[in-house]
């Protein structure tokens, strides 16, 4: 009866596994990748946390080698929408797959606003990237003026429901990345994060209730080593999404270690 009911309720109740993702965008090199496996071999804080790196592709064979054996994951920065064709420079979630990676980001708000890539266009990468195996990391976040018109709850609702047609929520990441805060300096304050993080997780349960306590909601935008274990110690955030600290193999290393803390969500 009661006692039952609780136990199962004690048992289900998962504490989420952190993950810290770098985002290099079109920075690093292989010495780079080669600083990262060095650090993360000897640190080992990949056997408590997940963390993975998102090289330029071209590198992800070299990442491949130095990280996969090491408990580092790779991952893609972007993929196609579609899986083969006469599609000149893209890249298939496929291929990705084959390269090594376990994830790949799909509508950083860099595609959004530099390559105009649409929420139409996410939904196809999102499923493309599922079926080959990939754990997708959908990134969303509103813009300042958004933000101030009172827009948030809608934009962010309106990002999920037209990226995450048709997805397995047990196998996807979400960033929540204000475009504010990317590359800024300006950070979101651990409450304001934690207010998106919440509504992003509650929008997931209309969806999928079992999936919505155990996906991971990572934060970004100017995270860095020093404002990394505020952030993290909220309920609902379980990582970091990391730019520009992640070319900085201390820094990253860093905020890695702020990840990994124990939360009864
Ligand atoms: P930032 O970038 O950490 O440099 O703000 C975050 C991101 O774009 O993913």
């Amino acid at each position: 009866g009661t006692i039952c009911a609780a136990q199962r309720t004690g048992q289900e109740r998962l504490v989420r596994t952190s993950l810290v993702i770098a985002n290099w965008k079109l920075n690093g090199d292989a010495e780079l990748l080669k600083s990262f496996a060095e650090h993360f071999h000897q640190s080992e804080i990949q056997q408590h946390i997940g963390v993975a790196i998102c090289p330029p592709a071209v590198y992800l064979k070299t990442a491949d080698v130095l990280l996969n054996a090491i408990g580092v994951k790779v991952g893609g920065q972007n993929c196609s929408e579609f899986e083969q064709g006469a599609y000149t420079g893209e890249i298939s979630a496929q291929m990705l797959a084959d390269s090594g990676c376990r994830y790949v980001l799909i509508g950083h708000s860099e595609r959004r606003a530099l390559f105009a890539e649409s929420d139409a266009v996410m939904a196809g990468k999102v499923q493309q990237a599922q079926a080959a195996g990939l754990t997708p990391v959908l990134c969303i976040g509103e813009t300042l003026e958004q933000r101030e018109a009172g827009e948030l709850e809608q934009v962010i609702e309106q990002q999920l429901s037209s990226a995450c047609k048709e997805v397995d929520f047990e196998n996807l990441v979400i960033a929540y990345e204000p475009v504010w805060a990317i590359g800024t300096g300006k950070t979101a304050t651990p409450a304001q994060a934690q207010d998106v993080h919440r509504l992003i997780r509650n929008w997931v349960a209309t969806k999928a209730p079992e999936a919505a306590q155990k996906i991971q909601i990572l934060y970004g935008g100017s995270v860095k080593a020093d404002n990394a274990t505020e952030l993290f110690s909220q309920a609902d955030i379980d990582g970091g999404l990391i730019g520009g600290a992640s070319l900085d193999t201390e820094q990253f290393a860093a905020i890695c270690q702020a990840a990994n803390v124990k939360k009864d969500s």
